[in-house]
């Protein structure tokens, strides 16, 4: 509890008058308002009961203050996975669910939404946001927000904008031209601001045409408030501020965190002598007080102490999102559902983790997180055989659960002291039992701490089979790893640079022991701070203190465990493959250097399937992978990484618990260089050019005719629909594609209806403007009972759903013509069609 707890009790949740508080602030504090007080709060200004209000991740969940030992919380499925449910009051009932976590987090802001686009498959954060697709991503972003809002929590769109890659993210150039800025990458944006006025925007890391995002004028004055009349608060990417004046003037209201760089006595020294004018910081200044005003309905004190929900109906929705998230690719022979009274073989490298969450800032600790194996063992009836085929971590699994302390509890314990491993007198400064040995001490605070410290991270590790053991360490800092006294790995001197710790770590350091079943062997690991290495990563941010993380796994021969695989598979009646990516491979911080799946997967799937066509592929990741064996395969599920529910919602899919009805959010591409981002998906030079222009996703591959694996918007049932009837209904400026949807199959199940605008011929305009060839703009998820028939009206507001962006005029124009509708199920139809009319040509702006 900070020194603002003395009026925590009495503190005010009237509104703040603004310009009268603006008018009695100190230059002095006026400053401190635009700049954080440390990583997750705001300044607050006691002498005048200016409250210091508390930002959290975001966007699957709400951490809380801290990486280090973080609260448990609800971890909701990906961004992905939140966009292939097509489902917009899922998504509003998703957002109200984080409104409660945020408030039992004593957090009044959360950061979140991502809704940047994924321009390639390859990005490292495409999990995080919703859908290659702006229209989709804005609706269910704008439903998110106003589910939030209406738990009187502050959402946060972010990163505005361009910030659609990992690689160079501060330094890089955005170049896009000026018509797919506005029709894709800023598009999100102004359909959630439409639908829901959120009160927080974040600027993003990159330059965008030249100039950073935080001090982009052009961004954040001219499109967001003034084109916009949007009136919310600006802040910064995490270190994401690299100006004092220009962003003040750019219209940045708040650097985060804190303490500042740029602000403090920089901005006061600006304002004193006149080169950013004080009426300037007072506009900043009153969209800070602003955001405190927002937020006090929520009455959440001050420097609140972060506590758990985990209510049972969270779980429930959890489960519900998890489910209904995964999108049925493919299912020849209706070979899915599976039976649960039949035994049935588990196989693969993510069977037994939960691969609940990417990578990065958007990761948090789960109250509990339900792998796939154990979804199956609670649902099936019969036998559960399992075999791990292969691994696919890129690090070697994080051992903390594996281990227990002396007394026998799930962990380990991490003793902190000042003095060096070795040294004679030691002092104990704090011990803490933890479970998670993926240790990021970024937030770790003790006053008795010396800037240079160590640690003694201690467990028992008992195996469950005889055989050699891999143990890995990886460290910002130094480390050594032994196991029974016996040093088994070092990671100490001529460290190699990696990529944990968002790149201030070094690289995995591996080392091989032989253990025996049942036996119980001490791990140490000695570990120093990051100012005992030698190795200076040269970031552009400093991550502090350091971590350390330790794996472990079994040492595998991949050949051996594909054909023990393959032989157990081919006796079995029913299998389950689950593979895909981890938080390993999808991370914030960097991008995948391919789409291919961790080594051997494939091997492990072909041969599986060889054996056993009627073996089930789960592949679990945030963005597309490569699907070589595709053709081998009878039934495949995409399942993204589903929350803290991973393993039910799949168990539910898998035996027909839950019929699936999700729709694939992004293009599935047969290759990596089908996509339209491929040869300029990287900054080269310091600039990425977005050369594709406005054909993003399905509009690329529409428009030059590639094929994909599989579309946008598609996604299979295990029953089936009939789309009929297709009308066009008045409204003034609205129109309502009306159908009749039946559902003709004998199970009930849910279909999403998709509306297409297809665009005149460029030839047939007055404009000549080359235009996508269709683009999504509506669509209704409706839930059908066996046989049961209903009519489904899908809203077009025609003036949005014909425009494209008029570079000349710097406007919005719906041109004349004729523009064809189109509904179906995925974006390559079949459809329905008919025709719309515009009849006159109309330029305009705003949202
Ligand atoms: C991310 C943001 C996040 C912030 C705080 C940054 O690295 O880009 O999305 O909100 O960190 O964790």
């Amino acid at each position: 509890m900070g020194d603002a707890g003395n009026y925590e009790l009495d503190q005010p949740q009237g509104k703040l008058d603004v310009e009268s508080l603006l008018s009695q602030l100190t230059l002095t504090e006026k400053v401190a308002l635009t700049a954080g007080k440390d990583f997750w709060h705001t300044n607050p200004i006691p002498r005048l009961s200016i409250p210091s209000i508390r930002l959290s991740d975001g966007p699957n969940g709400v951490r809380g203050t801290r990486f280090f030992d973080g609260t448990p919380s609800a971890c909701l499925p990906c961004g992905t996975a939140i966009g292939a449910t097509f489902d917009e009051s899922l998504a509003r009932q998703l957002g109200r669910l984080l409104g409660d976590e945020a408030k039992a987090k004593g957090a009044h802001v959360l950061l979140g939404p991502t809704i940047n686009i994924q321009r390639s498959p390859l990005g490292g954060r495409g999990f995080e946001s919703y859908s290659e697709d702006p229209f989709l991503s804005g609706v269910i972003a704008g439903n998110y927000c106003k589910g939030v809002q209406d738990k009187d929590i502050v959402p946060t769109l972010k990163h505005f904008v361009c910030n659609d890659q990992e690689h160079e993210r501060m330094a890089v150039n955005a170049i896009v031209t000026e018509r797919a800025l506005r029709e894709i990458y800023l598009a999100p944006f102004q359909t959630a601001i439409k639908l829901a006025q959120p009160g927080a925007v974040m600027s993003a890391y990159n330059k965008v045409n030249g100039t950073h995002a935080s001090e982009n004028k052009r961004l954040l004055e001219d499109i967001l408030r003034k084109e916009w009349a949007w009136d919310g608060l600006v802040m910064s990417d995490w270190f994401g501020t690299y100006s004092t004046t220009e962003a003040i003037e750019a219209g940045l209201d708040l650097e985060m965190p804190g303490s500042t760089r740029f602000r403090g006595a920089a901005l006061t020294h600006a304002v004193s002598s006149n080169k950013v004018k004080e009426t300037e910081l007072d506009n900043r200044v009153r969209n800070v007080l602003n955001l405190i005003n927002k937020t006090r309905a929520a009455a959440i004190p001050e420097d609140a102490p972060e506590t758990e929900l985990n209510r049972p109906s969270d779980r429930a929705l959890m489960r519900q999102a998890a489910a209904e998230a995964i999108v049925l690719l493919k299912n020849e022979d209706n070979n899915l559902p599976l039976k649960k009274e039949k035994p049935i073989l588990v196989i693969g490298p993510n069977a037994k983790i939960a691969t609940y969450c990417g990578g990065g800032s958007a990761s948090l600790r789960p109250y509990a997180a339900v792998t796939p194996f154990d979804g199956i063992v609670s649902q099936s009836t019969s036998d559960v055989l399992f075999t791990q085929g292969a691994f696919a971590h890129k690090l070697l699994p994080e051992v903390g659960s594996s281990l227990r302390t002396e007394d026998g509890k799930v962990g380990f314990s991490l003793k902190v002291f000042n003095e060096p491993h070795g040294s004679s007198h030691r002092t104990l400064i704090e011990e803490r039992h933890l479970t998670d040995a993926n240790m990021w001490f970024i937030d770790f605070a003790n006053p008795k701490l010396n800037k240079t410290w160590y640690a003694d991270i201690q467990g028992i590790f008992t195996p469950d089979e005889s055989a050699d053991y891999d143990f890995g360490l990886s460290v910002h800092g130094t480390g050594r790893l032994f196991i029974n006294e016996q040093l088994v790995v070092s990671n100490m001197e001529n460290q190699k640079p990696g990529s944990a710790f968002l790149g201030s770590g070094t690289v995995e350091e591996k080392g091989t022991v032989r253990l025996e079943q049942g036996h119980h062997y001490k791990l140490l690991v000695q570990w120093g701070c990051a100012e005992t290495s030698q190795l200076k990563q040269g970031g552009l941010v400093d991550f502090g203190q350091g971590g350390v993380r330790i794996g472990s796994a079994v040492s595998l021969s991949r050949e051996q465990a594909i054909a023990d695989a393959a032989k157990l598979a081919k006796q079995a009646e029913q299998v389950v493959i689950f593979a895909g990516l981890t938080g390993e491979w999808e991370s914030e911080g960097y991008d995948r250097e391919n789409m291919d799946l961790p080594p051997g997967t494939d091997d492990l799937i072909s041969h599986v399937l060889d054996a056993n066509p009627n073996s089930v592929v789960v592949i679990q990741s945030g963005t597309p992978v490569g699907m070589p064996w595709i053709n081998k395969a009878k039934s495949v599920l995409h399942a993204w990484f589903g929350g803290n529910e991973t393993g039910n919602g799949l168990a539910d899919v898998i035996y027909g618990t839950v019929n699936p009805s999700a729709k694939l959010p992004l293009t599935i591409p047969k290759r990596v260089s089908d996509n339209p981002a491929f040869l300029n998906y990287r900054s080269e030079g310091g600039r990425t050019l977005y050369g594709e222009d406005i054909y993003v996703g399905y509009r690329w591959y529409d428009k030059v005719g590639i094929e994909p694996l599989f579309p946008f918007g598609h996604g299979l049932s295990y029953t089936d629909f009939k789309i009929e009837s297709l009308s066009i209904v008045d409204h003034g400026t609205e129109k309502v594609c009306k159908v009749n949807v039946t559902n003709t199959g004998s199970v009930a199940g849910a279909e999403v209806v998709q509306a297409y605008i297809s665009p005149p011929k460029a030839s047939d305009t007055a404009s000549g403007i080359q235009r996508a060839t269709k683009e999504l703009r509506g669509f209704n998820k409706i839930y059908l009972e066996a046989k049961q028939a209903r009519e489904v009206a899908i809203p077009i507001d025609v003036l949005r759903a014909t425009s494209f962006w008029d570079e000349a005029r710097n406007s919005w124009c719906s041109e004349k013509g004729t523009y064809k509708v189109l509904v179906g199920s995925s974006s390559q139809g079949p459809f329905l069609e008919t025709e719309l009319e515009v009849s006159k040509t109309q330029w305009w702006n705003g949202l």
